[in-house]
């Protein structure tokens, strides 16, 4: 198990260094993935640093060279990075995409993002590697090897959505930055986060995948006894536009100026879809006193009562008595 294990991270380090060597040294790397990268305004450090690479637009360009290598067709398949054919030969999985390499929390290569340069809404923007005996997606987190040191050091981690998210980022000098890339956020992440830090803060595109997104993340962390504060982005934005067009002064900026504990954030939202409709406005304060209920700790619980009470203009004693009743019911 464990030889079959370092066996398939033999061949994903053996992948990205072949991803990374042909962004760098083939034409085709350099005219079409390399040139893509610094339009986005990636530096050569940053390429280095998160081995960015390039996978050449041809059917079997990595496996076969792989194959010559001496790379065998089981782990080949197994990784994801080649894929069989019904006549049993293999083809590549990743062409003329650029790469990105997710490394364990260790800096192990075990998977790959690659990310299409066609504008053609018929191909999906980014492929992703199947699970495999490395690779269980809902435990990795994007950029966590690169980032755990900054996270404890800060006592905080920011949370986005994308590849391109992290990098920017952490370009700009915000290193405790990581994405659940490949999936919605899982209690596996929050958790790994949890290690690290108690505190995380949720930076999410602001369109309407974005906020759904931070609804359902933000239960899930206060599940997990993390506080959670969230940031989001003007609609079309992201962190990695954001943070490119404003600097890393106007991205601290948008994150001071707009950072709200949970219960604002969430008060705000709900508040604004309910209206002036009273019955919608107490299915607003139910959902809320919900998310509080999450809270394992009650003296922090006791404490966004109030600010509810106080945001939402509800007598305390009410909120605490439907508190009291949903605990009732979970326990
Ligand atoms: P860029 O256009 O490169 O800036 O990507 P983005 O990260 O801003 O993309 P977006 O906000 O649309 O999506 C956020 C994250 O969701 C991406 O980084 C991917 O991890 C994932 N994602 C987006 N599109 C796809 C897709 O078509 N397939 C899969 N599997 N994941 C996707
Ligand atoms: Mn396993
Ligand atoms: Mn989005
Ligand atoms: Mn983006
Ligand atoms: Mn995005």
């Amino acid at each position: 198990e464990d030889n079959r294990r370092e066996s398939l991270m033999i061949v994903t380090g053996y992948a990205a260094k072949f991803f990374h060597d042909s962004l760098l040294e083939t034409e085709e790397g350099k005219n079409i993935g390399l040139s893509y990268f610094k339009e986005r305004g990636f530096t050569n450090e940053t390429i280095k640093k998160f081995e960015l690479g390039y996978s050449p637009d041809q059917w079997e360009a990595f496996t076969s060279q792989a194959l010559k290598e001496g790379y065998q067709q089981q782990f080949l398949e197994e990784s994801g990075l080649s894929v069989k054919r019904d006549n049993g030969s293999l083809y590549d999985r990743y062409r003329g995409r650029v790469m990105f390499p997710i490394h364990s929390f260790t800096g192990r290569v075990i998977a790959f993002g690659g990310r299409t340069l066609k504008n053609d809404k018929s191909v999906p923007k980014y492929v992703n590697s199947p699970e495999s005996e490395i690779y269980h997606k809902s435990n990795v987190l994007y950029g966590l090897y690169f980032a755990k040191k900054a996270i404890r050091e800060e006592d905080n981690c920011f949370l986005v959505e994308g590849y391109a998210d992290v990098l920017s980022v952490h370009q700009a000098g915000i290193e405790n930055v990581v994405a659940s890339s490949g999936t919605s956020l899982t209690v596996e992440q929050i958790r790994l986060i949890g290690r690290f830090t108690k505190n995380i803060t949720i930076l999410y595109d602001g369109d309407a995948a974005g906020i759904k997104a931070s609804l359902r993340g933000l239960d899930m962390i206060l599940e997990e006894g993390l506080n959670v504060k969230v940031v989001l982005f003007p609609d079309g934005h992201d962190p990695d536009s954001y943070v490119r067009n404003f600097g890393t002064s106007g991205f601290k900026k948008h994150i001071e100026d707009n950072k709200k504990d949970f219960i604002l954030y969430k008060t705000d939202i709900l508040l604004k879809e309910a209206g002036n409709d009273p019955i919608k406005k107490a299915e607003v304060i139910r959902e809320i006193v919900e998310s509080v209920a999450k809270i394992p700790d009650s003296i922090k619980a006791s404490v966004f009562i109030k600010e509810c009470s106080y945001l939402l203009q509800i007598d305390e004693r009410a909120l605490l008595s439907e508190l009291n009743k949903m605990r009732m019911a979970k326990a």
